[in-house]
């Protein structure tokens, strides 16, 4: 097989690499809140203010930018107001999207708010426009982030908590298409120009950022009817009108309906579904040209706020908890995502994986009071390296493989960026079930001088258990040669790698 090129350009950046890419999500689903994140502070568990302190840990270090909350589906039926005060008083209900299991309210507004300052990640709320009023999206942020006197900021300092908190992202609405109301593109449209206005900058010097819904998947109609409905008459549109707009793509590799095993599949299921997600470049590009029709400054962001995989359900799991095993295969799926990203970042401000404990593609798995880190937390851990970095031009010869036509792929993809610490960190992933392959890494005008490798592979099929909790991890990877400047290194099959360069 033949030496593949890695060209870098040192002296050409393409964009800023916002942290908030690495973002997660979290929804009252399974046990993603309760559990995951939230045990409560009487619990045997080891906590601070109820957040168990193994995941706590975890999540601080690989820096989690920030996490979306309460939902997907869930948050179009979230009443805030549920949440708050005397914990014993909250309305426990039915969390009739998931599962159909006693929600008692316990983690609310306070909480969420606990959990991210003890993480020291953004705070991203979505707000129910399906069955919530105007009013009551515009009391939730004013009893969030209003500091003078009011009935909404009274209550919350009632309620204990005296200064008002940020808000850093509000989505306003969440699948309005679907779960959030069954609504059409303009209908929706007009309810965003309406709920938005209410979604008020209390502070003056602090700019919530306002997220209306967008896509699911190839809907382009979705993506142009809304912007079309909103863009019409509003002179104000780019102050602060809509600063983002969502798109939400999962991984399926058997389709919706039957999705397919998380643990069990061949190599022609691995390719079909890696090039599943390669699919997601095709997305940001052809909604981004429609916002680009809509939006010539490029002010709004594509807010991928739920990707990853969606496998079928553990054997004998609740089917409405969503919990799934985690593979090398998820790790590639992740490290695929994360340079696509990347590499889109000048409409690609904030990506949120779908979701962050024991649902979906989680970087945490949690049973009672175990904790394992899934190949996604340490694909997660080498990509940190790229946060607030400036995306530099890159390009690496691949070639296509795959077994089915219809499921082909490149062999490598990557993505390149100069990071805050001034080196060079280069991420590259090998999609091949079967072959290794050889990489010459080129700066142009620039020489390689020194280099720290880290490497996620192993077995397609490879994961985390209780009982074996660190088969996959994140490992040295010293298997590299400098010679005249240029990197040479082989990059195993199913890895995905992270190369710290200094030239
Ligand atoms: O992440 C699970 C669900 O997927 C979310 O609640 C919803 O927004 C999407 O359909």
């Amino acid at each position: 097989m033949s030496t593949k090129k890695l060209f870098i350009n040192p002296a050409k950046t393409l964009g800023h690499i916002n942290p908030e890419i690495q973002g997660q999500f979290s929804e009252h689903l399974g046990r993603c809140i309760y559990e995951g994140i939230y045990v409560g502070d009487d619990s045997n568990i080891p906590n601070v203010n109820g957040m168990r302190t193994d995941v706590m840990d975890a999540l601080r270090a690989i820096k989690v930018p920030v996490v979306r909350w309460p939902g997907g589906c869930f948050a179009d039926e979230y009443h805030w107001k549920d949440g708050i005060g005397e914990k014993s008083t909250r309305k426990r209900m039915i969390n009739t999207h998931w599962g159909g299991v006693v929600e008692d309210n316990s983690y609310g507004t306070h909480e969420y708010m606990e959990f991210c300052r003890q993480l020291g990640c953004k705070t991203y709320i979505n707000g129910n426009l399906g069955s919530g009023t105007v009013a009551e999206m515009s009391e939730w942020v004013e009893y969030m982030t209003f500091s003078g006197v009011s009935p909404m900021a009274d209550l919350r300092k009632k309620n204990g908590h005296e200064e008002p908190w940020n808000v850093d992202f509000f989505g306003v609405g969440n699948e309005n298409w679907g779960c959030g109301g069954n609504m059409t593109p303009e209908f929706y449209g007009n309810e965003y120009r309406r709920y938005q206005t209410y979604v008020r900058d209390y502070n003056s010097d602090r700019h919530i950022f306002k997220i209306a819904c967008g896509p699911n998947v190839d809907d382009y109609s979705w993506m142009d009817g809304v912007l079309k409905t909103c863009f019409r008459n509003a002179p104000d549109f780019l102050h602060g009108f809509m600063d983002g707009i969502s798109l939400h793509y999962y991984t399926h590799p058997e389709g919706w309906e039957v999705k397919g095993s998380a643990t069990d599949f061949d190599d022609k299921v691995w390719y079909k579904t890696l090039s599943k997600t390669m699919y997601i470049e095709e997305l940001i590009e052809r909604h981004a040209a429609i916002l680009d029709r809509y939006d010539h400054g490029k002010k709004i962001g594509l807010i991928v706020d739920e990707w990853g995989t969606w496998f079928t359900v553990e054997p004998g799991t609740n089917p409405g908890f969503l919990y799934q095993q985690n593979t090398i295969r998820d790790a590639l799926v992740a490290g695929i995502n994360l340079n696509i990203f990347n590499k889109h970042c000048d409409r690609v401000r904030m990506a949120n994986i779908a979701q962050m404990i024991n649902v979906l593609q989680a970087v945490i798995l949690t049973d009672g009071e175990r904790m394992i880190k899934t190949p996604t937390y340490h694909v997660f851990d080498m990509y940190k390296a790229h946060q607030d970095a400036e995306l530099l031009e890159s390009y690496i010869e691949s070639e296509i493989i795959g077994i089915e036509d219809e499921f082909k792929v490149p062999s490598l993809t990557e993505s390149v960026s100069l990071g805050t610490d001034g080196q060079i960190h280069i991420t590259v992933c090998n999609l091949s079930a079967d072959a290794d392959h050889d990489i010459e890494t080129i700066l142009s005008d620039a020489g390689v001088e020194e280099a720290l490798g880290e490497i996620v592979t192993g077995d397609m099929h490879d994961m985390n258990t209780f009982e074996d909790t660190d088969r996959v991890t994140k490992k040295e990877f010293s298997e590299f040669r400098i010679t005249d400047g240029r990197l040479n290194f082989t990059i195993p099959k199913c890895s995905v790698v992270h190369l710290s360069v200094r030239f």
